[in-house]
């Protein structure tokens, strides 16, 4: 088969790390034929185009089979008004490819277990099969919420009365959406869901519960619980094993994911795939992916930034968008027999002694990666 993808490296790691993400598909999937159109959002937009998401990368990423994205953002760009920020770009790519589900999924590779903070009881304590580890998917709304509700200021600037606010807004078919989402993640997987709120106070949270009482029923093998998102926070903490899918707001799902990735010892190591509605003609859900690091200004260009989150999305795409699930999971026994032989960006390094670990930079694990997968 043959398929268009997108490619906005971006600012700071992104491209380094993109590229990589490119080769280990172009290698995983080597039957088929991929078309790779490079755009340009974030900071590198604003520098040429004067704006963060230029219409141009909109439509031709719409228009392609899949999007895959490196991390925008940089100290350069961020005394700029909030509109005009290398973010607005990723809010716009979401909100303009409609990719309202978002799926972190937050695991720990066994070798990875030095850089997790957590101590082996912690993990242990409320894991199903009492192991000491965790495998959970967060599924965020995104592209609702506080993040694309009203917002503005008032009052008189500079005065005791000067005010600002946003507003957090759902309707039903935002929460049932995505709910179904994260229910057939769930239907694949262990089967216990955890709707995470703060039905306790807001509104919108009780009329979550609401709707998502409603669904359950159509998910009968599916054990619904519910947690507020302050409990929630001190469970991924203290036993982060108890939790398989987790589904939640676009705010809360924001902190708690970057809270999941601590524990897998790096937010270099986390992958995620954004995905929305099948659109007419394709036999496929629109899809957008990304590593959840964001683009680490300080370590740009100096073959120190992991590669692995940005080559696991490389493989969701491969998995969510295209169905090609063989090669999916080649790309990720790749990744784990390249940490089994000991390879290491900085970042995964730990903090025990280095014995038997082969400190890498971002060139070097790609190409252990793309040796692994010729083997
Ligand atoms: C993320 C990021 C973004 C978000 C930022 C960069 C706008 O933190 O993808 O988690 O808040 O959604
Ligand atoms: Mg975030």
């Amino acid at each position: 088969m043959e398929f268009n993808i997108a490619v906005i490296a971006g600012d700071g790691i992104g491209p380094e790390v993109t590229s990589w993400a490119v080769k280990a598909v172009e290698k995983a999937a080597a039957a088929h034929r991929f078309r790779w159109t490079e755009l340009q959002a974030g900071g590198c937009a604003i520098d040429t185009a004067g704006e963060p998401l230029p219409a141009a990368t909109l439509e031709t990423a719409k228009a392609c089979d899949a999007v895959l994205l490196g991390a925008v953002g940089g100290p350069k760009w961020e005394t700029l008004p909030g509109h005009l920020r290398p973010e607005r770009a990723l809010l716009g790519l979401r909100a303009g490819l409609g990719v309202f589900a978002n799926l972190r999924p937050a695991t720990l590779f066994p070798e990875l277990k030095d850089a997790c903070p957590l101590k082996d009881e912690t993990l242990k304590a409320a894991h199903p099969a009492g192991e000491d580890s965790f495998d959970m998917l967060i599924v965020r709304e995104l592209t609702g919420g506080i993040y694309f509700g009203e917002h503005g200021r008032g009052g008189v600037e500079g005065a005791e009365d000067a005010y600002a606010y946003d507003t957090e807004k759902y309707s039903r078919f935002e929460i049932e959406r995505v709910l179904r989402f994260a229910y057939l993640a769930a239907q694949k997987r262990r089967r216990t869901l955890c709707m995470v709120d703060k039905a306790n106070v807001l509104e919108s949270s009780r009329f979550w519960r609401e709707v998502t009482a409603k669904i359950a029923v159509e998910y009968p093998a599916v054990e619904t619980s519910y947690m507020y998102v302050d409990n929630a926070a001190m469970q991924l903490i203290r036993a982060p094993g108890q939790f398989d899918v987790i589904v939640t707001s676009n705010l809360f799902g924001d902190i708690l994911s970057d809270a999941a990735s601590a524990l897998s010892g790096s937010i270099g190591m986390l992958a995620s795939a954004s995905l929305g509605a099948k659109a007419a003609g394709r036999n496929y859900p629109a899809g957008m992916y990304e590593p959840i690091h964001g683009s680490a200004p300080d370590i740009a260009g100096k073959d120190q930034a992991n590669p692995l989150a940005a080559i696991l999305s490389g493989a969701m795409m491969l998995r969510y968008s295209f169905g090609l699930e063989t090669e999916a999971a080649k790309i990720e026994r790749a990744v784990s027999a390249v940490l089994k032989a000991g390879y290491r960006t900085r970042d995964i390094a730990g903090h025990s002694s280095l014995g038997g670990i082969k400190l890498a930079g971002t060139r070097e694990m790609g190409e252990a990666v793309l040796a692994a997968l010729a083997g």
